[in-house]
């Protein structure tokens, strides 16, 4: 009978997850779960318009409902200077309106109250007397001369526009459009959708009056660039300030920004002396905090009759709403221009992209995406689509055609950024092989003849993750690197405390098992503690797929430090010279006589114990990572659909994906990732949009109308995996977590399209409902 060996936790190995101990048991620790003596509870009374003036504010009847401790309007929080606050794209945003609402959702006055219950109740009583103003709820008409001026009270604002960013090189972009035989041109748009995490946002503030120190419990994904932030704006000492990110139940980018709420209840806390606590609803949740995309795009591709692709030229214009409030990079918008020329050797290209304020909610997080990849990948995906729809070649070959080739790495992009590894053709084929890709175009051309309709959708991704390098990048001025702190106790467990943040993505299994690879202690025996500001050293945080890419590297890299020390103990345990010891997998030996060795847990106890002369005790470090680069990971996903002619109902049949992240550190988990962000993707195609009617009154704030996929309607998924590891990363790794939202969109779109495109379909913005479909195939004269 074979023996099965327990897996220790290697790199490679699919051991379960240790945090799902505590989740499966429902024994998690959210923000909802902390209740602290004496704590209050705060509703927030929001804007019923998307843009007017206020007139006045009576807060009379809610005062007077018992139960109620305050009532904070703008007016007071101008007192202290709290009225607006900087957001992370160098804005400012309002933290309670005081002279108009800009968006409807907007805070306008908050209720403290006993309990949560008399908090909303007063919260409806607060009066607001409104001078109703023109809405603007599109770009482009917040761009047109005369369009009311949102941001009338920023100074030098005379118009809507926000900013004006480009990359490339415009002359040899034009050079290469002249020389091109044909060029195809897609206008699109990737419509305005939601994070919505399962946990909603919220704070528990505990400022003592005693000492004057904060602790702040949050649903933060940065949570010691928050802490610094709120050292900043509110002008408390940063010493003064804990907080603490308990179990998150979901992030995707929502928890980065700071919230009014989270500022009101901790002005709240400090001027009443007791805990004060804000948990938003879902149609909070949905209609005030960070949205993602929103964005209005138009790329033309340069091309050869045999399909080579000569030149990409792009211009964007963004819908921000009423606040610049983008969680990303100071200097660029890092992602879109980094991959807009996504798996293709393109010799040139110049990207254009502008901003603008309307009424409607700020944010525009990074929702399971750096910083805008995801809009720049879908644009590519779907316009190689046309090109090959447009010249009649096979979607699959025009991509094999204009890959960068393995070889060509590390590759030099039009816009200037280094891809680091990548074999795109080998992905590629694969997801060709598993799918049956050939036989499926016979079977499609079968069916085309009966007037049935079936596509195939092709997308090859290319994404980018893991920022830094601080040099490049930095939210609000902070370097963004990360860190992880090992320390290794007498017995040879370990606590592994690191700056970035899970939200549900198993860190507490993978960054236990770099350690086990790097010491050979069992992952087991590695504790790994986030998200306490008191407790792990300073970090970025987790958005944008950066924890394995940056925090993981921090690990393998503290792991070896303390690895060098632990080789010094072992050679005077061994009473051998250090040069002559060798590690393999936790245990140290003397070169040429393996059978005379310590392992890992001996020498952790020697550390305490028995050390040679002039050697500090302990054995513990700290890493302070900045990567020299990103990673860049890829993949193709393939499609299958068949599309009803008379509902235009579209059935997703299948759909095989391909992903490469570099070395895989828990498998298991990778594919969960995968799994996740896939069903992200397949409910961004088809069925989630925020919109907004022309008075700016959100269409999408709540489940009923976000329709967001549940298991029923989510397509089996059949997945594959090629290994091209990062040259650059300690262990290999490329990040994994947002892949598929970034690469599925495109995949599924393209299936529709390949099975209207003969009929003269060129687009269908997302969401890809059925009404939509039909009313296309119905306007081609195909519908029935
Ligand atoms: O930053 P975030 O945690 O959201 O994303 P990530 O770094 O892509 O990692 C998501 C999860 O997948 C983490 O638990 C990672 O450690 C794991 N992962 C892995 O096992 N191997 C990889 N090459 C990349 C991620």
């Amino acid at each position: 009978m074979a023996v099965e060996t327990p897996l220790k936790g290697n790199i490679g190995d699919s051991i379960k997850r240790k945090e799902d101990d505590r989740f499966i048991r429902g024994k998690g620790n959210y923000l909802d779960d902390v209740v602290l003596p004496g704590m209050l509870h705060m509703a927030i009374h929001r804007s019923p318009f998307a843009h007017a003036r206020i007139k006045s504010i009576n807060t009379d009847a809610a005062q007077a409902v018992p139960g109620v401790v305050a009532v904070v309007t703008g007016a007071l929080l101008a007192q202290h200077k709290l009225a607006w606050m900087p957001t992370l794209s160098g804005d400012t945003q309002a933290v309670l309106a005081t002279d108009k609402v800009r968006f409807q959702g907007q805070e306008v006055a908050c209720v403290i109250a006993t309990d949560p219950y008399v908090a909303r109740d007063a919260a409806a009583l607060v009066e607001v007397d409104y001078e109703v103003l023109p809405a603007v709820v599109t770009p482009q008409k917040a761009l047109e001369p005369g369009a009311p001026l949102i941001r009338d009270e920023k100074e030098g604002q005379t118009n809507n526009h926000i900013y004006h960013w480009e990359a490339g090189d415009k002359a040899k972009t034009e050079e290469a459009f002249a020389k091109a035989d044909r060029v195809v041109k897609l206008d699109t748009f990737y419509p305005r959708c939601h994070p919505s995490p399962l946990e909603t946002c919220g704070i528990v503030a505990d400022v003592n009056p005693a000492t004057g120190h904060a602790t702040l419990y949050m649903t933060s994904q940065a949570p010691h660039a928050h802490r610094t932030l709120f050292a900043i704006v509110a002008g408390l000492p940063e010493q003064n300030i804990r907080i603490i990110s308990p179990d998150i139940g979901g992030g995707f980018g929502n928890k980065v920004p700071i919230y009014p709420g989270y500022v009101v209840a901790t002005a709240a806390s400090l001027l009443i002396g007791k805990p004060v606590k804000w948990v938003e609803d879902r149609s909070e949740n949905l209609i005030s905090t960070g949205f993602a995309r929103d964005f209005h795009m138009s790329g033309e591709l340069a091309l050869r009759n045999d399909g080579r692709m000569l030149g990409l030229r792009v211009k964007m214009l963004s819908d921000n709403g009423a606040f610049f409030a983008d969680a990303q990079p100071s200097k660029f918008r890092a992602g879109l221009f980094h991959i807009v020329t996504g798996s293709y050797d393109l010799p040139a290209a110049h990207v254009e992209t502008d901003g603008a304020y309307t009424n409607k909610a700020p944010g525009g997080v990074a929702y399971r995406c750096s910083f805008r990849v995801t809009e720049a990948s879908y644009l590519i995906e779907r316009l190689v689509e046309s090109a090959a729809l447009e010249m009649k070649m096979d979607p699959a070959d025009i991509r094999l055609k204009n890959f960068i080739q393995p070889e060509q790495f590390p590759y030099m992009s039009a816009t200037g950024f280094e891809y680091d590894s990548g074999d795109y053709p080998r992905a590629m084929q694969l997801a060709l092989d598993k799918l049956g890709y050939q036989e499926l175009r016979k079977e499609q051309a079968e069916k085309r003849k009966k007037g049935e309709l079936m596509g195939i959708g092709v997308a090859s991704f290319t994404e980018v993750v893991g920022a830094g390098p601080g040099k490049h990048y930095d939210i609000v001025g902070l370097r963004m690197f990360d860190s992880a702190e090992l320390r290794v106790h007498p017995t040879g467990k370990a606590i592994l405390k690191l700056g970035v943040k899970s939200q549900g993505q198993g860190h507490e299994t993978t960054f236990a098992q770099i350690v086990t690879e790097e010491l050979g202690i069992p992952a087991a025996d590695i504790e790994v503690q986030e998200g306490d500001t008191d407790n792990t050293p300073y970090g970025l945080g987790t958005y944008a797929s950066r924890s394995t890419p940056v925090g993981g590297a921090a690990t393998a890299m503290v792991s070896r430090k303390l690895r060098d020390k632990a080789k010094k103990i072992a050679a005077h345990l061994l009473e051998a010279s250090e040069a002559d010891i060798e590690f393999d997998h936790g245990k140290f030996f003397v070169r040429g006589s393996p059978s005379k060795s310590k392992t890992i847990q001996d020498v952790a106890f020697a550390a305490y114990t028995n050390l040679p002369d002039g050697l500090e005790a302990g054995l513990e470090g700290v890493t302070y990572y900045d990567p020299p680069n990103m990673t860049y990971p890829f993949g193709t996903y393939l499609v299958v659909v068949d599309i009803d002619r008379g509902t235009g109902q579209v059935k997703v049949r299948r759909m095989v994906a391909v992903d490469d992240c570099g070395v895989r550190i828990n498998p298991m988990i990778v594919e969960g990732q995968i799994h996740g962000g896939l069903t992200e993707g397949f409910g961004i195609a088809f069925m989630e949009l925020i919109t907004f009617d022309e008075e700016g009154n959100c269409l999408g704030s709540n489940f009923t109308d976000y329709l967001l996929p549940t298991s029923w309607e989510t397509p089996k998924f059949e997945m594959g995996e090629t290994v091209t590891p990062s040259p650059h990363h300690p262990i290999g790794a490329k990040g994994v977590g947002e892949s598929a939202t970034v690469g599925s969109p495109a995949a599924f779109v393209n299936a529709v399209i390949d099975a209207v495109g003969h009929l003269g379909i060129r687009n269908i913005d997302m969401p890809v409902t059925s009404d939509k479909v039909w009313e296309a195939l119905n306007k081609v004269g195909a519908a029935e």
